[in-house]
């Protein structure tokens, strides 16, 4: 960072945070389980319908970053900012956070145990402003359409990752966070779900993709945050990861 700062520029950041004019943008955040420091300070904006590869080794922080986003009570968010088209999430509930437009697909993918598809896919509209009918969903989902009254968590682990995501779209959301969509299932099953990413990209939400999977997360993404020991030690383009041997290597043992 340039410490010679314009004294305009000074003069303005009385008054308006730079956080503010982006779509999404996360400014310096510090995040906290109990006392053990994660999240060391972590930059980035999005534009709208961007889509971005979160990425590191494990144990580096991505599913906490997703957390401290989503706004959830644990870890603790203790100094940042975190904007949402010009709404300050870091001064937000994660049911706030919620309802601003902010959907977290955690790895666990937290399917109703007991429920239909159908039934799983209802709880969900019924607890947030409404995105996609049910028959938008099932369009996108034939899968999900096929299987609308058998209870879900007898699915494949594919089938229940894409009603995790189907949940997330049945809400009205703007921002939708993928803790590891691909784990644990076969390629033509990831092949599946990316082609419904694709789909999410192409009507405008702007997504934030964790994957061990990187190559499969970088191909779907415009940019790439490669993060170590909770700060970020790489941005740029999807591309620029996908070209760089080293930085693979380094970082992401692909
Ligand atoms: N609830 C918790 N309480 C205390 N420490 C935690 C908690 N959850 C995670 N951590 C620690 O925070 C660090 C980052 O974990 P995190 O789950 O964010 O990593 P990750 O990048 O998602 O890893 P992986 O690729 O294995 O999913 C790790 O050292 C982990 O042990
Ligand atoms: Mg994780």
């Amino acid at each position: 960072m340039n410490v010679t700062a314009d004294p305009k520029e000074l003069e303005g950041a009385h008054t308006m945070s730079e956080g503010e004019n982006q779509f999404f943008s996360v400014r310096d955040i510090h995040a906290y389980y109990g006392e053990s420091y994660i999240v060391q300070g972590i930059s980035f904006d999005l534009k709208k319908g961007e889509v971005l590869s979160l990425l590191g080794r494990n144990g580096a922080g991505k599913t906490t970053t997703l957390r401290t986003l989503a706004r959830l009570d644990n870890p603790q968010l203790r100094s940042g900012e975190i904007w949402l088209d010009g709404e300050p999430l870091h001064e937000r509930k994660a049911h706030q956070a919620a309802q601003s437009g902010i959907q977290l697909v955690p790895e666990d993918r937290r399917i109703i145990g007991g429920l239909t598809v159908e039934e799983n896919l209802v709880l969900a509209q019924v607890s947030g402003e409404v995105g996609w009918d049910l028959d938008e969903v099932y369009s996108h989902f034939p899968r999900l359409a096929e299987r609308r009254k058998q209870e879900a968590t007898t699915m494949s682990g594919g089938e229940q990752q894409m009603l995790a995501v189907a949940r997330a779209l049945a809400r009205d959301i703007k921002v939708l966070f993928l803790d590891e969509p691909y784990e644990g299932l076969a390629p033509v099953i990831v092949q599946e779900i990316e082609g419904i990413v694709r789909q999410i990209r192409d009507i405008g939400i702007t997504t934030i993709i964790v994957e061990q999977n990187a190559v499969a997360a970088l191909r779907l993404s415009d940019r790439a945050v490669i993060m170590d020991t909770g700060e970020i030690v790489y941005e740029g383009s999807a591309q620029e990861v996908l070209d760089n041997e080293q930085l693979r290597h380094d970082y992401l043992a692909i």
